[in-house]
């Protein structure tokens, strides 16, 4: 057994804060003190409490005067894209068949979907991410590659073999049965092992038949305690070619809603250009809209209602996501930075506490995982990060005029990324390193 006890200041969420004064929205702590046993977060509160429950020589870290915050979670990204981010000029299908296909055929090579899951976790960490709803390469390797890699760091992840059976080249298309044969192989093997999750994940549904998508709901009946992940709503292109291939479907969301792919654990990326019908659709199954501002607004797909979904008389839950590699940063600092200007253009506002909210319960609830991480609450996985508001010359500086907690944290979204994040504990264990390609 293994206890460590953090010294910082710590903050954690209750519920959504309705405004900056929502002083009962959160849990803060000037001088905080976290109880680690092995895994676990054993004890929370003030320092001078947590420290009478510890042990003589139980090891002691001093993180003041930054921040402990539960890790961020990325509720939608793409592991195989690493080497597809930043590239240039186009939108969603030109850039899929440009880029992402071709660069997605690479992962046939078990060896290669290793060494990219490997970097990609790496890269997860050490921006402070320690649980990711992740997209793997159609190729049942690279699924094995990523869950290895997850397992062996001990993190809690959601990840899928990609189904696609169509309308892409032939180095990443399966066919209805095989999608179906690999994904049942991969939950025997990996779903509950240690802290994997396993997400049923047709990747859209130009690119899965109609007969794929009937697999896809196939398993989504065998395995109702599973995710489903996939994309929606993204671009206009998107929809009409969608629509063209699926007549019969009323709209997008339909589509899905037919083979039996809606419910609390189906997590739908983008969402952008829904109509009241689907929203209503995806609010009364409890599905989830996943906002990924930073793709969207690099591949020009649109703007994203955040407030209206959530203002709704029907509201719709809501995570945040990277979406690397249409995403242009694997921070969540940076992406709810971009989500804030993504809901500024839309007239609105996302103050600090409910964007850090977002990135931690928010996201966890979204995900139905709150019971084990997005908290510091005693008894929840020891997933935590270590913020420093001060990590660069124009950050310290800026902090010189920042007086409140909520003026630090709009500070940390403003100007911060990896360069704030100090240290982060996965599971307990210290494990940020500095990423070795
Ligand atoms: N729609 C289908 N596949 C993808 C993908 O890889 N990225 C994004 N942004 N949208 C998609
Ligand atoms: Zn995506």
């Amino acid at each position: 057994m293994t206890s460590t006890l953090l010294r910082g200041r710590t903050l954690s969420f209750l519920r959504w804060p309705e405004t900056v004064d929502d002083h009962s929205a959160w849990l803060y702590e000037d001088d905080g003190g976290l109880l680690l046993r092995d895994d676990r977060i054993v004890a929370a509160g003030a320092y001078a409490e947590v420290e009478k429950k510890v042990d003589e020589g139980v090891k002691k870290i001093d993180h003041r005067p930054h921040l402990l915050l539960p890790g961020f979670i990325d509720a939608h990204a793409h592991f195989p894209q690493m080497q597809v981010i930043a590239s240039y000029g186009a939108e969603l299908l030109d850039w899929l068949n440009t880029y992402t296909f071709p660069e997605e055929t690479k992962f046939q090579n078990a060896q290669h979907g290793r060494r990219v899951a490997r970097l990609f976790l790496d890269e997860m960490v050490r921006h402070g991410t320690t649980t990711v709803a992740a997209y793997c390469s159609v190729h049942k390797e690279s699924a094995e590659a990523f869950f290895a890699e997850s397992h062996h760091r001990n993190m809690l992840n959601i990840a899928g073999k990609v189904m696609m059976d169509r309308h892409a080249p032939e180095g990443v298309l399966d066919t209805p049965q095989s999608a179906y044969d690999d994904s049942k192989a991969l939950i025997a093997e990996w779903h509950g092992k240690g802290r994997q999750h396993y997400a049923i994940t047709p990747r859209f549904a130009i690119t899965s038949s109609p007969e794929q998508l009937e697999m896809a709901g196939a398993l989504c009946r065998e395995h109702p305690d599973l995710h489903m992940q996939t994309h929606l709503s993204e671009n206009h292109a998107e929809i009409a070619f969608t629509l063209q291939l699926y007549p019969q479907a009323s709209d997008y969301t339909d589509v899905y809603e037919h083979y039996g792919l809606l419910g609390r654990k189906s997590l739908f990326g983008h969402c952008i250009h829904l109509s009241e019908r689907e929203a209503d659709a995806l609010s009364e199954t409890g599905s989830v809209a996943v906002f990924c501002p930073t793709s969207n607004l690099f591949l020009g797909s649109g703007l994203f209602d955040y407030q209206r979904y959530r203002r709704r008389e029907k509201p719709l839950r809501i995570a945040t996501a990277t979406d690397v590699g249409g995403g242009t940063n694997y921070s969540m600092l940076r992406t709810m930075d971009e989500g804030y200007k993504v809901i500024a253009l839309n007239g609105e506002k996302l103050n600090p506490f409910q964007s850090f909210w977002q990135l931690t319960r928010g996201n966890a609830e979204a995900l139905s995982i709150v019971e084990r991480i997005g908290t510091l609450d005693r008894g929840s996985d020891a997933d935590i990060v270590v913020l420093d508001a001060r990590a660069t010359p124009a950050m310290r500086l800026r902090m010189e005029t920042a007086d409140t907690l909520a003026e630090e944290l709009f500070l940390l979204q403003t100007l911060g990324d990896d360069r704030a994040v100090r240290e982060v504990y996965v599971a307990g264990r210290a494990a940020k390193t500095d990423m070795a390609v």
